[in-house]
């Protein structure tokens, strides 16, 4: 098929990209556009141009598939030269998604008309780039200096509406794009020409310093902000110039080679292997057992997207302070434009204190306590009360899924859907089919969660699942690294410069550090002696050290607020707890704990790997940037470790076995580094 399709109406070029799946800006597409834009220039008989997607969506961006290969000619700052330097009106019709270098099409272009419902953005950073075909210098001539700001520097991406209130569009119609342009055939009106309008510098400012905060001050965006206030401050054709270098070398870093792997490994995460592929049940009613924050959270997922919600907690105090909660989260949320009004005001929401009102849902999903036995009484109930064929779901996040099924007559029907807390936030969303579950059963897990526009992982049932698995041999080396020398804040700043969101140990005091205790409580008869076990949060939680919300853990909070360091009391437990192990405290470099942090997520990786728990190596890495702050730009555990030097990661490996002692299951690099999406 050809990438470019040509028609003429009323005199006008209309060329239709095709290029599926988004009509990204291959090189084929560059080079027909070219020749259509010669033909244009030369044909007397054209009046104009108008340039349109085929299908559901006008241009995705630039090929980032492209990107790590050498760039062939034609370029597109080529093909938007080209577009400019026509001598007759050019005309983008938008509809679908403009992103990227699809926008940035678009502003070469003379005029922008889009149909409702088309998403705009310019969302380069997140690859780790910066536009490189013009946005950063025709965006702000439209828009202004701290609009332009704001778009690329956050990646925001905004609706039709948005884009003509900012002046980014020119015009928005509900249907039929294309004719629309055909008939509005504009004067040549080129941004490039225009001035960029003025500000004031402290506007600018702000949001420099937004912009900044957003990107975590990542290089791309120190890099765009830069060439967006370069069009403030130069000529067009120098601005444009200035761009594209910063742009060649950012695409080059190691830095949008990892951006770029989680890109399509998180759409690699949502494919079901061939044997587990299936069409799912329909699912339109779904309960939520359990109006605690993860139930309520659960629940406002589901509710904006638009599913019947029946809230169940047989605490009618609590149902009734969730639902009231819920109605003003989702008013909120139409109030900020997130939802449809009609979602919040035709809340499709009912509370439930008696179990037989959850008889009509497709689905029920328990959000109750982490604790066995309470999750299979609610199973009991669920079984005798659900309807046939309903799917039942447990967002467990340790806890066996086989054993929780069995506490039904219909094991078949049982599946784990692991969430993240808070659940109307966070976009993982861990699937767990059980041993009995039916074939179908995965894909239902994996088609609701794309319906909550998360991100669902397929996940083999065995403790902890992908996520908690490995962060739980994360968080042990850290906590032998206290025991070997470490303070708990030397630890998290180690990991933290390493980009780690928080360091295990804050992180650690934020979630509390009770439900861990209780889950070492209920393990301890089953732990063999000769396992290292660090006793420092034990002893924490036996002086009421529960973490921010008592006020202290392994720091203390004043107004809210994380002391600088461990105090005399924290590191008293953690000196006793080292005496007792019989070792000489030593200090450790920051090196050293990104190291054994590493190697110790990086070898659980290779079991799970091993033992079937993740598909694929890079579903692993999915799981921890989306869920336990893995920093996005390192590309996750696996990816980092095959950018690694293999002996230097078998030495790490070795120092974290020495490290544990009795036990220490090492895993095999050799699948882990070289295995590739099926
Ligand atoms: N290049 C190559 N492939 C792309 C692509 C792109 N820009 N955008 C999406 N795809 C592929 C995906 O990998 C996926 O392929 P698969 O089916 O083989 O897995 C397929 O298109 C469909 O994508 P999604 O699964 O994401 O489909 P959705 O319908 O959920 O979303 C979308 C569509 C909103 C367009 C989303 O794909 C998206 O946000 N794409 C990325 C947009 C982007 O970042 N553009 C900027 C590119 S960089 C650039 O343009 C540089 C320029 O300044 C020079």
């Amino acid at each position: 098929m050809e990438a470019l399709q040509l028609s003429v109406r009323e005199g006008v070029l209309v060329m239709e990209i095709s290029n599926p799946p988004v009509n990204a800006l291959s090189q084929p597409v560059r080079a027909a556009l070219m020749a259509a834009l010669a033909r244009l220039g030369a044909d007397e008989s054209l009046r104009g141009g108008v340039i349109a997607g085929a299908r559901g969506t006008f241009i995705a961006g630039a090929d980032i598939k492209e990107f790590g290969k050498p760039p062939e000619a034609p370029f597109l700052p080529d093909v938007f030269a080209a577009i400019e330097a026509c001598p007759k009106p050019v005309v983008a019709a938008l509809h679908g998604a403009a992103l990227g270098g699809g926008l940035e099409l678009a502003l070469a272009c003379d005029v922008r008309i889009a149909e409702a419902g088309t998403v705009l953005g310019l969302p380069e950073v997140t690859l780790g780039v910066i536009p490189g075909a013009g946005g950063t210098q025709r965006l702000p001539r439209l828009v202004g200096v701290s609009a332009a700001l704001r778009l690329i520097g956050t990646a925001e991406r905004i609706g039709a509406g948005a884009a003509h209130r900012l002046g980014v569009v020119d015009e928005v119609v509900e249907v039929d794009v294309v004719g629309a342009a055909v008939a509005h055939l504009p004067a040549k009106r080129r941004v490039s020409a225009l001035p960029v309008p003025p500000e004031a510098p402290e506007a600018v400012a702000k949001a420099e310093v937004a912009a900044l905060k957003a990107g975590k001050g990542r290089p791309a965006v120190v890099a765009a902000i830069a060439a967006v206030k370069d069009a403030a401050a130069l000529p067009f054709a120098e601005g444009l110039a200035r761009e594209r270098a910063p742009f060649l070398a950012l695409r080059a870093s190691p830095e949008a080679a990892a951006l770029r792997h989680m890109f399509f490994a998180e759409r690699e995460a949502m494919r079901l292997p061939a044997a587990l592929r299936a069409t799912p049940r329909a699912i339109e009613t779904v309960a939520v057992i359990g109006a605690g924050t993860m139930g309520s959270g659960i629940a406002q997922a589901a509710l904006e997207e638009g599913f019947a919600v029946i809230l169940y907690d047989q605490n009618a105090d609590l149902l009734t302070k969730a639902g009231e909660r819920l109605c003003a989260a989702l008013a909120e949320r139409a109030a900020a434009g997130k939802i449809t009004p009609a979602l919040a005001t035709k809340l499709r929401l009912s509370l439930a204190t008696g179990w037989a009102e959850i008889a009509p849902a497709d689905l029920v999903i328990e959000a109750v306590f982490e604790d066995l036995a309470v999750k299979q009484e609610v199973f009991r109930q669920l079984d005798a009360h659900a309807k046939p064929g309903a799917v039942l779901a447990t967002n467990t996040s340790y806890l066996d899924i086989d054993t929780i099924a069995a506490a039904t007559s219909r094991p078949q029907d049982v599946l784990g859907l692991h969430f993240f807390s808070p659940a109307n936030v966070m976009k993982l969303l861990e699937v767990v089919p059980g041993s009995a579950s039916a074939p179908d059963l995965a894909a239902a897990g994996m088609e609701f969660g794309k319906r909550l526009k998360k991100l669902p992982v397929l996940c083999g049932n065995a403790f902890g699942f992908i996520g908690n698995r490995i962060y739980n041999a994360y968080r042990t080396q850290c906590e032998f690294m206290l025991e070997d020398g470490a303070w708990p804040e030397e630890v998290d700043a180690a990991l933290e410069a390493f980009g780690f969101a928080m360091g295990p140990f804050a992180v650690a005091d934020l979630s509390g550090l009770d439900i861990a205790w209780r889950m070492r409580a209920a393990q301890a008869a089953r732990r063999d002696p000769r396992t290292r076990y660090v006793p420092v949060l034990d002893e924490l939680c036996a002086q009421g050290r529960f973490g921010r919300k008592s006020g202290a853990g392994y720091y203390t909070y004043a107004a809210g607020k994380r002391s600088a360091g461990s105090d005399a009391t924290v590191r008293g437990i953690i000196a006793a707890a080292s005496a007792a192990r019989g070792v000489s405290r030593h200090p450790l470099a920051p090196e050293d704990i990104q190291r054994r942090a590493l190697a110790a997520m990086v070898n659980e990786a290779a079991l799970l790997l091993a033992d079937g728990v993740a598909q694929r190596a890079s579903d692993i890495d999915v799981v921890l940037v989306q869920g336990y702050g893995f920093p996005r730009h390192v590309g996750g555990p696996v990816y980092w470790a095959r950018m690694q030097d293999r002996a230097a990661l078998e030495r790490g490996i070795d120092i974290i076995a020495a490290a544990a002692g009795f036990g220490f299951r090492r895993g095999s690099l050799d699948l882990l580094l070289t295995e590739s999406a099926p």
